[in-house]
């Protein structure tokens, strides 16, 4: 019925649509999927603090900054007060010798006595119990639940806190010396997290 040049045409047209269709449905489903809409989330914060200079670099502790890591449920941040602990006196310079930019802003949180409004990074859902003190006394680090900090300029969520995150580390095999009832490194049964 066609020419053989315009079945050629059709032929070629239906290709380029079937490939561009897989295309976008593979893109779709890696951008949609759960987990890694909750990863790589590296919101701006009011001051370009680097963990990288920080943790890194000067070697500071993780607990010296997120203090109550230890000893609750919440990590928290650090206070003003806490920064100038060190910046009172350490106050790096630009060149021309102004302050550099996150100093500057920092002073004026202290002048202005306001903390400062970091902007949160990991939230996990309201209705899952999680306590930081219990992963640090069971030995889990940081990084294992971070990602790297260290070597970050700019915090970001490294890992989704969707339930399998949870579930893939809770359901490992328990560490060596553990009693023998225990089958897992953590508890498994849904009241650990849903109480
Ligand atoms: C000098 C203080 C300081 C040190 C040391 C420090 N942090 Fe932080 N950390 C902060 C501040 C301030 C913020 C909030 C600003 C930001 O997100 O960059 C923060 C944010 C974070 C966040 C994101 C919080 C959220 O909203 O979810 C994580 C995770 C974190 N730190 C982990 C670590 C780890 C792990 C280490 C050690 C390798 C560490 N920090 C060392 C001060 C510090
Ligand atoms: C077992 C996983 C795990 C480990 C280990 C862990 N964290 Fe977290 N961290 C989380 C989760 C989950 C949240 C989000 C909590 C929420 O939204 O209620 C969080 C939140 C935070 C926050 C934001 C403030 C807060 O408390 O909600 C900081 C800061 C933080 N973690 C620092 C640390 C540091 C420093 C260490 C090591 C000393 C550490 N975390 C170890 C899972 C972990
Ligand atoms: C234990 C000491 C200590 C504490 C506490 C501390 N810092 Fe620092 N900070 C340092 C050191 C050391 C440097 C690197 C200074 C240099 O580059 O000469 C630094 C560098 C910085 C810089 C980078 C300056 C630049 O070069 O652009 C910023 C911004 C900063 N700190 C903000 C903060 C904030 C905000 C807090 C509180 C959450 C804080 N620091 C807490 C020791 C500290
Ligand atoms: C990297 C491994 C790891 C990850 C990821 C992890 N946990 Fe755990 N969790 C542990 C270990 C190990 C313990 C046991 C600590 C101990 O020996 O008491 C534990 C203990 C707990 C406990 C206390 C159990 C009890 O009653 O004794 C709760 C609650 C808990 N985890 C919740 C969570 C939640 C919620 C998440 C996800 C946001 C999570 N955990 C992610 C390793 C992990
Ligand atoms: C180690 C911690 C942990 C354990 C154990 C656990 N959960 Fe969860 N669960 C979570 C977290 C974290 C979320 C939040 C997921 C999110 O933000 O969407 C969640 C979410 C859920 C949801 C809401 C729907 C969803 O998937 O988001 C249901 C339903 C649920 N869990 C059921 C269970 C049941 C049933 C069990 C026992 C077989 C169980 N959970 C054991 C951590 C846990």
């Amino acid at each position: 019925m066609f020419t053989r040049a315009f079945d050629r045409r059709v032929r070629i047209a239906a290709g380029v649509l079937g490939f561009s269709l897989l295309v976008g449905a593979s893109f779709g489903t890696y951008a949609l999927w759960p987990a890694n809409l909750e990863t790589g989330y590296a919101p701006e914060q009011p001051i370009e603090f680097s963990h990288k200079i920080m943790a890194g670099d000067f070697k500071i502790d993780c607990l010296y900054c997120h203090s109550f890591a230890e000893k609750g449920a919440h990590a928290t941040l650090p206070t003003v007060e806490s920064c100038m602990g060190c910046h009172d006196v350490i106050q790096p310079k630009n060149p021309d010798g102004s302050l550099r930019p996150g100093i500057a802003k920092l002073l004026e949180y202290w002048k202005k006595k306001e903390p400062i409004p970091w902007v949160k990074v990991n939230d996990l859902a309201d209705f899952v119990y999680f306590d930081h003190s219990r992963h640090l006394a069971g030995g889990v680090k940081c990084q294992e639940c971070h990602g790297p900090v260290e070597t970050m300029d700019r915090v970001r969520r490294q890992f989704s806190l969707k339930m399998k995150f949870c579930l893939d580390c809770h359901s490992q095999p328990p560490p060596v010396g553990a009693p023998p009832h225990q089958t897992t490194r953590a508890p498994i049964n849904c009241n650990t997290c849903h109480r």
